[in-house]
C-alpha cells in the first residue's frame, strides 16, 4: 500500500501521463495505472518537475533574522517550488567555525520547511579540517572581501585537509571594487554609478586568477553568479580543456540589464552589480550555464531605501524564477528539460545531494506540480520572504507552481504554505 498516488501527471509536455506512486518519502513506481494509497491526488494532466534546488541562498539566521530567517526563508522557497537549498554563510556569526556551522544546522533542523544543505565560510584556515567534517555543501569564499595571498592559502589548505570539496566563489577582484567604488562615490548618487563601481573587470579579473588556482591545485571550483560574457567564456574554456570549474547564473543577471538600476534604484542593486547590454548574459547563453542559483538575499526595505553608496547589495529571488521561467516555456524560448538541467539534475550532481534531482523509482519524492497556464503578475506584497520588494515587480507571467512536495509532504498547495521538518541533506 502507498502513502501517496500522483495520477494523471505529465513529466514533460508532450509525455503521457503516468502515476508517481509515493512511499516512506520516496517515489517508488511510476506507473501508467493508478495504484492503491492512503491518498490520491488526481493531477489532471499538470506537469510535474523534481523539486527545484537552489545552491546559493541566503536565509541570514542566525544574527539576522529581521532580514529573513529559515522558516520564512523556507517558506518563500515552498512556495516558489524549490524543495532544497544551500545557505550562504555570512551569517552573524559567520558559518566559519565548528561551533557556527553546528548552530546553523540545528536551527534548519528546526525551522526548515525544505531539506537544506549549509556552505561553510573560509576565515581561519585551522578550522577547515573540523569544517569538512561536519560537511558543508562547499567552502565559500568572497573574492571581494579577500586578497590574492588569502586565497591562495585557502586552496592550498583546503585541497590538503578538504580533498574533494568544492570551493565556491563570489569572483570580484577586491583591490578594483575598491579603487572604481572611490571613483564613482564622487559622481554622485544615481543608482546606475554601481554598475560602474564594480565593472566587468573585476569579476574577469578575479575568474582569471581563480581559474588559474582551479589549474593548479585540479581544485573543484563553482563560480556563483557569473555576470559577464567574458567570464563565462574564460569559464567554458577552461571546463572543454577539463579543468574543474561550473557556473551559476542568477535570475537578474539572466533577465534584467544594468537600465533596470534606473528603473528600480537600490531594489536592483546586488553584488556583482547588473550589467549593461554589451556585457550581459542573456537567455541565449543558458545552454553553456551549469546552474541557475537565485542568490536569494533578502534585506529590508528601510536598508534599501537608503542611499546607493549605502543600500546593502541583494534580491530576493526564490519566489519569481520559476514563473519567469516558466513564462519562457511558454514562449517557445525555453525548454522544461532546461529547467531540469539548470534548477534539478546539476545542482543535486555538482553539490553531490544525495536522492534528489530526478524524478525515478528510488529518488526522495520531492516535487512540484506547475500549471502552465496560470497567468499571474510578480508582486512582492505576496511573497513568503520578509524581503517585500523584487527587481522584477509587476513582470507579467504565465506559468507558476501549484504544489510543492518535500519526501511525499506537501510543503505549498495552491500558495498555501503547509508546516514540515526539512532535514540536512549531507546527514
Ligand atoms: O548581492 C549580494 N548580496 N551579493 C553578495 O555577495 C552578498 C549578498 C548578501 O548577502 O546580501
Ligand atoms: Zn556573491
Ligand atoms: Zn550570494
Amino acid at each position: 500500500m502507498l502513502d501517496l498516488c500522483l495520477v494523471n501527471c505529465k513529466l514533460d509536455s508532450n509525455a503521457e501521463e503516468v502515476c508517481l506512486g509515493i512511499k516512506g518519502g520516496k517515489i517508488v513506481s511510476i506507473k501508467k495505472l493508478p495504484a492503491h494509497a492512503d491518498e490520491t491526488i488526481d493531477l489532471n494532466g499538470q506537469i510535474v518537475l523534481p523539486g527545484l534546488i537552489d545552491v546559493h541562498v541566503h536565509f541570514r539566521d542566525p544574527g539576522l533574522t529581521f532580514k529573513e530567517d529559515f522558516h520564512t526563508g523556507s517558506a518563500a522557497a515552498a512556495a516558489g517550488g524549490f524543495t532544497t537549498v544551500l545557505d550562504m554563510p555570512n551569517t552573524l556569526p559567520p558559518t566559519n567555525t565548528p561551533p557556527a556551522f553546528r548552530e546553523k544546522l540545528k536551527i534548519g533542523q528546526k525551522k526548515s520547511l525544505v531539506d537544506f544543505g549549509i556552505h561553510a565560510g573560509v576565515s581561519d584556515l585551522s578550522h577547515i579540517k573540523e569544517l569538512a567534517e561536519l560537511k558543508p555543501a562547499s567552502f565559500k569564499i568572497f573574492m571581494d572581501l579577500v586578497d590574492g595571498d588569502f586565497l591562495l592559502k585557502a586552496f592550498d589548505k583546503i585541497k590538503g585537509v578538504a580533498a574533494d570539496h568544492v570551493i565556491s566563489l563570489h569572483a570580484e577582484d577586491s583591490q578594483l571594487v575598491q579603487q572604481c567604488t572611490r571613483i564613482m562615490k564622487k559622481e554622485g548618487n544615481d543608482p546606475e554609478l554601481y554598475a560602474q563601481a564594480r565593472p566587468p573587470q573585476a569579476e574577469i579579473k578575479a575568474v582569471e586568477a581563480a581559474i588559474s588556482l582551479a589549474w593548479k591545485y585540479n581544485q573543484k571550483v563553482h563560480f556563483c553568479h557569473v555576470s559577464t560574457q567574458k567570464s563565462l567564456q574564460l569559464i567554458n574554456n577552461a571546463q572543454a580543456r577539463g579543468c574543474p570549474v561550473t557556473s551559476e547564473i542568477t535570475p537578474h543577471h539572466l533577465f534584467l540589464d544594468s537600465s533596470y538600476l534606473n528603473r528600480f534604484g537600490n531594489m536592483a542593486k546586488t553584488n556583482p552589480p547588473l550589467r549593461d547590454k554589451e556585457n550581459q548574459l542573456g537567455l541565449k547563453y543558458l545552454p553553456e550555464i551549469d546552474i541557475i542559483g537565485t542568490d536569494h538575499a533578502p534585506h529590508t526595505l528601510e536598508e534599501k531605501k537608503k542611499s546607493v553608496w549605502d543600500a546593502p547589495p541583494g534580491v530576493p529571488g526564490l519566489e519569481t524564477i520559476l514563473p519567469l521561467l516558466l513564462t519562457q516555456v511558454n514562449q517557445g524560448k525555453l525548454k522544461l528539460k532546461d529547467i531540469k538541467r539548470l534548477l534539478c539534475e546539476n545542482p543535486a550532481k555538482m553539490f553531490h545531494i544525495p536522492h534528489k534531482g530526478f524524478i525515478l523509482e528510488g529518488m526522495d519524492a520531492d516535487l512540484v506540480v506547475v500549471d502552465l497556464e496560470k497567468d499571474g503578475v510578480i508582486d512582492s506584497a505576496n511573497f513568503h520572504s520578509k524581503a517585500k520588494y523584487s527587481p522584477f515587480e509587476g513582470f507579467k507571467v504565465k506559468g507558476m507552481p501549484t504544489m510543492t512536495l518535500v519526501r511525499g509532504q506537501k510543503v505549498m498547495d495552491e500558495g498555501e504554505i503547509l508546516e514540515n521538518h526539512g532535514k540536512f541533506v549531507y546527514a
